[in-house]
């Protein structure tokens, strides 16, 4: 392995390897080692199962503050056994890809509730984007796949109290991401059993706290038994329309007042504020098309609007999925949404949006 200081070129020919000072939190302190053994790059993989040679690191201790962040060779993590990001899941993450937009609000609101310490945005985005630079051979030729962006902030304190880290680590991974549900039907299909609760008013639905997503295979695993790809996840007494499985959901329909609306649930501390939901409505509501609002949606307004034929189309967003229109959904143990129920796909084959979507994608 070659240590760089500060540079990414293989042909650096100067190899010093710089003290090791506390406290840097700039992208110019950034260490690089070079991988002596590049991987052969597969066409696309599987999502999240191969990944690029290297990685970013970036440590952080309350006696010393952050480390140098330092690009190394991708590799395994070595963590103490009592490590509380094991115990007690003080671990979360954000994702993007490579398109104009990341969001930070977001890891920094997660590293908040986490009671992980801050960083500072640009420098990390910096040392992400030189990353990328490194590993830019693994960015996919191809406009259905992308190179995926995963950095993780984990608690790496070696003591068994629940407290807050005196140690973390901050990483980042690259992937490649081709097609996230593995499906060859062009629609999901969602299985909503109000039993099964995502996130809850004061918890951490709207952070990307590793154990939300642990927490939510058992309800997926029994929504693939019912026939169906993942959980259409509902809230309270009046079975509120949430998130299905890791999207925003939106519905486009005729509105209980005859109007043509695109709905979304509101951002009340359940749901995750997606990057793409944000783009979604920044986006038409720029179209001026149609009324875009953020309001609570209930299986029964669902229900009417079915019976009534009223519905557009309903569809989840996300990072990995971009929209995936809907085609099923299993309520209480019926269809209540099938494919005999036609939906016009009127927003997801829109001429508008995927124009919209390549050119302007917002920041
Ligand atoms: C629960 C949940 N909802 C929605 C989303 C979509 O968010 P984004 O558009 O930022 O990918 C995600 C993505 O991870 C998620 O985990």
């Amino acid at each position: 392995q070659i240590v760089l200081r500060g540079s990414l070129h293989r042909s650096d020919t100067e190899l010093s390897v710089p003290e090791r000072r506390c406290d840097h939190k700039q992208a110019a302190d950034l260490l690089v080692q070079l991988s002596s053994c590049l991987s052969i790059k597969p066409d696309v993989a599987e999502f999240g199962t191969v990944f690029t040679d290297h990685m970013l690191v970036i440590e952080w201790s309350l006696n010393e503050g952050w480390k140098a962040p330092l690009i190394k060779p991708f590799g395994d993590l070595s963590l103490h056994p009592a490590c509380s990001s094991l115990h007690y899941d003080i671990v979360f993450f954000v994702f993007n890809k490579i398109i104009k937009s990341s969001s930070f609000m977001l890891f920094c609101l997660s590293a908040k509730r986490a009671c992980l310490p801050a960083f500072d945005k640009s420098e990390l985005l910096e040392c992400i984007r030189r990353l990328i630079e490194l590993d830019q051979d693994w960015v996919p030729h191809s406009d259905s796949a992308s190179l995926y962006v995963r950095p993780t902030f984990i608690s790496t304190e070696p003591s068994l109290g629940v407290k807050k880290p005196s140690q973390a680590l901050l990483y980042v991974l690259l992937c490649q991401a081709g097609s996230y549900f593995n499906t060859n039907t062009e629609t999901l299909s969602l299985w909503a059993d109000p039993k099964n609760i995502r996130a809850w008013r004061g918890g951490t639905g709207d952070c990307k706290i590793g154990g939300n997503y642990g927490c939510s295979l058992f309800a997926l695993y029994e929504a693939m038994n019912y026939g169906c790809q993942q959980v259409l996840w509902l809230y309270g007494d009046d079975n509120q329309i949430t998130e299905g499985g890791t999207m925003n959901i939106f519905l486009h329909w005729i509105n209980e007042d005859g109007d043509e609306e695109l709905a979304t649930p509101p951002l009340d501390g359940l749901i995750l504020p997606g990057v793409t939901r944000q783009s979604i409505l920044e986006l038409t509501t720029g179209w001026g098309e149609f009324k875009v609002t953020e309001r609570y949606l209930t299986m029964s307004q669902l229900c009417s609007a079915l019976e009534q034929q009223r519905v557009k189309e309903m569809f989840g967003s996300g990072t990995a999925v971009t929209v995936c229109p809907i085609g099923r959904i299993v309520y209480m143990g019926e269809y209540i949404f099938n494919e005999s129920i036609q939906t016009d796909h009127s927003f997801t084959n829109s001429q508008p949006f995927h124009s919209s979507w390549a050119s302007n994608f917002p920041s």
